[in-house]
């Protein structure tokens, strides 16, 4: 079996640190036009094989541990993360964890946290008040550090934390970068802000924790309270520091993930303005389907109709199909993770390439999405080929941005869920317009949004249809 080929240049124990850290999805794209679907490079000192296609996807999302590891892989993400949780627990153990997580993501679970969401997202945007101008990704940070607060840890969390919860995950993020791949130990500054940031929020979960075993009440509806209530195989619950660490590294995992792919929803739309017509036409009958529902239920009862024209259930949800295909469009262009990576602990082959032990094996959502034989026109922002006829990203191992075997996203309908939430109340509520187009994504940080700032001008809808000016 042949080596994947190398790719030429790049300097010295750095390799191509350079290119890639300024743009990683053109630079290994441009290795792709040159090297073929596989094919390897040097990133500070780390022989890394790049591989893309289903083929390729599909060898690596479903390779046993032992052989490809996330953990090993994902070391730098420990200090987040916190010791023994998740990526730095051993894979039984992790699994047994993701175990406990499962029951808080079923859909009857989802249904609960859809009020939750609408209620953070209708209040949030109400402090926008008639018209103005806002940072979209800003904005959309903030909403999505209340709904995983809310969802998540639990009201008392938000108390407690809300104005410093932006600034505290931020610093998380932040400490996420390219050196910890070589050790995310050192006396960096940003190290230093991340482990402070995480103290924070744990020391803040743990005392909520603890106030709860106290004063015990029926189940609230968060994650916290089903981890609270879940027990080892022995019957032993979770101690405090697992409770802490698992919800830290959900909130991590999910939190700035679904502002990202928020924001990447909206800017794209915006930019392509073609497509609203139809989305808000959609949106409006799909409401006033919920409002004769709700006035029909309540002739029946005899009881007055509730104003569900502005409530979102999950059947509203689910019929905004356009909606639905707008986001799938931006985690397709945009996918918040651009790269999913593993440590090759034994050899494998992967499509037709003999990869050797210590190599970092690397995935691309943001190159394998602009595969040309898997989505016509693959930069072209259409939306419509998600739909039924077309249905591009349907076939196996295409659309990655959730990754996919074993270690598929857990929160994926969490996060889809949330973001047309936040969608349906947004465009239903204003008539939005970008200040600057287009928005080139910013690589600097780990989880690529727009570059700042991403402004909107946004007007009240009704104030707009009163032809208030
Ligand atoms: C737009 C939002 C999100 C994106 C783009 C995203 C993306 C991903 C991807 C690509 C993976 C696989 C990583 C790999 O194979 O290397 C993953 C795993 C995971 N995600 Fe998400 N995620 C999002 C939201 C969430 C949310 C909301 C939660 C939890 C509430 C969550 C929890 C997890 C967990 C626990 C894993 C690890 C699963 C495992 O290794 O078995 N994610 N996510």
């Amino acid at each position: 079996m042949p080596r994947p080929p190398r790719l030429p240049g790049g300097l010295p124990w750095l390799g191509h640190a350079r290119a890639f850290g300024r743009d990683p999805v053109s630079f290994l794209r441009r290795g792709r036009e040159a090297a073929g679907d596989v094919y390897s490079f040097h990133l500070l000192g780390q022989e890394v094989v790049f591989a893309c296609g289903p083929p390729a996807h599909e060898t690596v999302f479903h390779a046993d541990e032992s052989v490809l590891s996330p953990r090993e892989a994902y070391r730098f993400m420990s200090p987040v993360f916190g010791a023994g949780i998740a990526y730095d627990a051993e894979p039984a153990v992790m699994d047994e964890q993701l175990g406990f997580v499962r029951p808080a993501l079923t859909s009857a679970r989802l249904q609960t946290y859809l009020d939750l969401m609408v209620g953070e997202a209708e209040e949030y945007f109400s402090r926008w008040g008639r018209e103005g101008t806002a940072d979209l990704a800003v904005s959309l940070n903030e909403l999505t550090v209340a709904i995983a607060g809310r969802c998540l840890v639990g009201e008392e969390f938000q108390q407690r934390l809300s104005g410093e919860l932006p600034g505290l995950y931020h610093d998380l993020e932040s400490g996420i970068r390219l050196a910890g791949l070589l050790n995310p130990y050192l006396p960096l500054p940003a190290f230093r802000r991340r482990d402070r940031a995480r103290r924070r929020i744990a020391a803040a979960i743990g005392e909520i924790v603890r106030e709860r075993r106290r004063t015990p009440a029926p189940d609230r509806p968060d994650l916290l309270s089903v981890l609270m209530a879940s027990s080892y195989a022995d019957g032993s619950p979770l101690t405090e520091e697992t409770v802490a660490g698992l919800l830290l590294a959900l909130i991590f995992a999910g939190q700035h993930t679904s502002a990202v792919l928020a924001t990447w929803t909206g800017v794209l739309l915006l930019e392509h303005p073609e497509h609203l017509p139809p989305l808000l036409a959609e949106l409006d009958a799909a409401f006033a389907t919920a409002a004769d529902t709700a006035t029909a239920a309540a002739d029946t009862a005899t009881a007055a109709a509730p104003d569900a024209g502005s409530a979102l259930d999950l059947r509203t949800l689910l019929r905004l199909q356009r909606l639905d295909h707008c986001v799938r469009e931006a985690e397709r262009l945009r996918p918040p993770l651009v790269v999913l990576l593993r440590k090759a602990l034994r050899p494998i082959d992967i499509d037709g390439h003999r990869v050797e032990p210590g190599t970092l094996v690397m995935l691309s959502p943001g190159v394998s999405h602009r595969l040309p034989h898997l989505f016509r026109d693959p930069d072209r922002y259409d939306p419509g080929r998600h739909a039924q006829g077309r249905e591009e990203g349907k076939a196996a191992y295409s659309l990655i941005g959730f990754g996919g075997g074993k270690h598929r996203c857990v929160g994926l309908a969490f996060a889809y869920q949330q973001v047309k939430v936040i969608w349906a109340v947004l465009l239903r509520r204003f008539e939005l317009e970008l200040v600057r187009s287009p928005n080139p994504p910013d690589y600097s940080t780990f989880v690529p949004g727009p570059r700042a700032p991403c402004l909107v001008r946004y007007r009240s809808r009704q104030s707009a249809s009163q032809g208030e000016r």
